[in-house]
């Protein structure tokens, strides 16, 4: 079977990243292949990981299009045109990527990205979801939290799910409790919902 391209964008320490690496190894994608590893920051340890994988990376800070006087737009847009260009990719993960990308990127990706959030939906959109979490399990608003995978649109999280798991709170649980259990999820479910995704049996966007 032909393998499917997958391009996978980070900005930090790529933990999940590293899980699509390993299930890549373990033959655990499916027919996915990950031929490009992109990152925002210059410094993300994912770029070590991808690297010691011996993938291809790309590096694209939006302060170089600062300094440049372009603007976000710009930076979507040759981004996008970099990727499709170079790629054509099946699928694009947005692991642990930390730019909220403009029509300018998704309008050429539509059905074809997916996104990694630490909440379930509707509830948690946008940063620090962890924190957010924990803060209202400690004020006795919420016994659970979880993660999601789903397709990229543009307003931020709310594009349809792919797959989900509630998280427990437990009584005691540190911030750090709760962040490992995440993230132990997180390396979860991500590749089974590429898998899912590639193998064409997600849902549509
Ligand atoms: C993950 O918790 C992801 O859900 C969030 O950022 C974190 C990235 O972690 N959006 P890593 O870089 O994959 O380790």
């Amino acid at each position: 079977m032909a393998s499917k391209k997958i391009v996978v964008l980070i900005s930090g320490s790529g933990s999940n990243l590293q899980a699509l690496i390993d299930a890549e190894q373990k033959g655990e994608l499916g027919c996915g292949k990950i031929t490009l590893v992109v990152s925002n920051k210059k410094n993300a340890y994912g770029l070590t990981r991808a690297s010691n994988a011996s993938i291809p990376t790309f590096v694209q800070t939006l302060k170089q299009y600062k300094d440049a006087g372009k603007t976000r737009e710009d930076f979507d847009h040759d981004l996008a045109q970099h990727i499709e260009r170079t790629e054509a990719p099946d699928l694009i993960v947005l692991a642990g990527w930390m730019h909220i990308l403009s029509p300018a990127f998704i309008d050429m990706f539509r059905g074809r990205i997916i996104n990694l959030h630490p909440a379930l939906p509707g509830e948690l959109d946008g940063a620090h979801a962890i924190d957010r979490a924990y803060e209202e399990f400690k004020e006795g608003k919420r016994l659970s939290t979880g993660v999601m995978v789903h397709y990229v649109i543009p307003e931020v999280d709310k594009g349809k799910p792919i797959m989900t798991q509630v998280i427990p709170c437990v009584e005691g649980d540190t911030l750090e409790d709760l962040e490992n259990r995440i993230h132990a999820a997180e390396h979860q479910i991500l590749p089974r919902a590429v898998k899912q995704v590639l193998a064409g049996s997600g849902q549509t966007q």
